[in-house]
């Protein structure tokens, strides 16, 4: 069984196929460097160039694999959640492709695919706790099957990334911040007590990390020295930029990742009060970040409960999660038709899968 992935959610066109043995092939085009421009996601500029990618990008996929459009057998996609012209773009494209070639659609949560992805590396465990945390969401899930997952807790304002974004911003990185804030932090020392655990004082599992910022933004106001400079002209960001920044902000960095970090593990100890997991899942962009995978495998480890996080590049938005996520739905029997819809962010994905008989 051979499975079309596609992922135009955000600002990541992604491709890949898949099959039961694994990873047959992928590929991926990014737009951070359109974006940077413009310091976040341009939502119209965003769906253009999905619009303008995909095609070459189907294409090369078919070459670099050495398969045809008649090998596939599935084509899933991500409907949602995620800027709805971006979504429509893929969805589009994966409906031309299934009545050209007549094989079912299926549509994807893209929330459940980076979950899932790390199904492709060890053998997911049901019910399992999932710890998706992204730019766009930071949400514990219980995963009772791969199209049966419950959300017990979740952000009320900031994702961890964005949390991640802006803190970076506001010390002078490049965007996005985290992937570099994840740099400088491994270099400093961790204060535990410099930044607060945003949301704690409550009994319940949801985030705001918007506490966090509003904490950073005060201590930079008190700690101007560790503003950076920029690299000097002609340099990037390399590794010598972060050796030779300032103490201060490695600091900075190394202390506000690992409060953000301990705040995930605070939550993620409560809603093991609710359920007993099999195992526990990270995802996400976020879920690259040193710090947190750090905590949460000792988190793990306290509870005797096997870590799985997908490698850093199943991470980041890519089809890889996509295609795989759809096969392991298409092997429970489920597909959609061509009235499959993208869905808008802020929206519920409805569980509307036709089943195979
Ligand atoms: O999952 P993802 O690629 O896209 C969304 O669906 O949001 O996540 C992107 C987020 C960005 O906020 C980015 O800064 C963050 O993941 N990120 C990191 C790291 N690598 C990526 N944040 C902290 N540490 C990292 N190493
Ligand atoms: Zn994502």
């Amino acid at each position: 069984m051979l499975v079309l992935g596609i992922e135009t959610s955000c600002d990541d066109t992604g491709l890949a196929l898949v099959d039961e043995k694994g990873l047959v092939a992928s590929v991926m085009a990014s737009q951070v460097p359109l974006h940077a421009l413009f310091g976040g996601v341009v939502p119209e500029l965003a769906s253009r160039e999905h619009a303008r990618l995909i095609g070459p990008l189907f294409d090369k996929l078919l070459s670099e694999s050495g398969k045809k459009l008649s090998d596939i057998d599935r084509i899933a996609v991500t409907r949602g959640p995620g800027l709805l012209g971006s979504l429509l773009v893929g969805v589009a494209f994966a409906k031309s492709l299934a009545l050209a070639a007549g094989i079912p659609l299926i549509g994807v949560n893209h929330l459940h695919a980076h979950l899932l992805v790390a199904d492709l590396e060890n053998k997911l465990t049901f019910p399992a706790l999932g710890i998706l945390v992204s730019g766009g969401h930071t949400h514990l899930i219980k995963m009772n099957s791969p199209h049966d997952m419950q959300v017990l807790g979740k952000t009320l304002d900031d994702a961890a990334g964005e949390a991640c974004d802006k803190f970076g911003k506001m010390l002078g990185l490049p965007y996005p911040g985290g992937m570099y804030l994840d740099k400088l932090g491994q270099l400093g020392k961790i204060d535990k007590n410099l930044f607060p655990r945003p949301y704690t004082k409550n009994e319940n599992c949801d985030f705001s990390f918007s506490g966090m910022k509003t904490a950073a933004a005060l201590w930079l106001e008190q700690h101007k020295n560790a503003l950076l400079a920029l690299p000097p002209l002609g340099q990037n960001y390399s590794d010598d930029f972060f050796e030779n920044a300032n103490e201060e902000a490695k600091n900075g960095a190394a202390s506000y990742l690992y409060s953000m970090a301990d705040t995930l593990v605070i939550k993620a100890r409560r809603v093991l009060k609710e359920f007993s997991p099999t195992c526990i899942v990270v995802a996400g962009g976020v879920a690259a970040n040193s710090f947190v995978r750090k905590q949460l495998a000792e988190f793990a480890s306290e509870n005797h409960l096997p870590l799985y996080i997908p490698k850093n590049k199943f991470c980041s938005d890519n089809g890889i999660m996509v295609a795989h996520t759809g096969l392991l739905l298409v092997k429970m029997g489920l597909y959609h038709d061509e009235n499959l819809t993208a869905i808008a962010r802020g929206k519920p994905i409805p569980n509307d899968y036709r089943v195979m008989v």
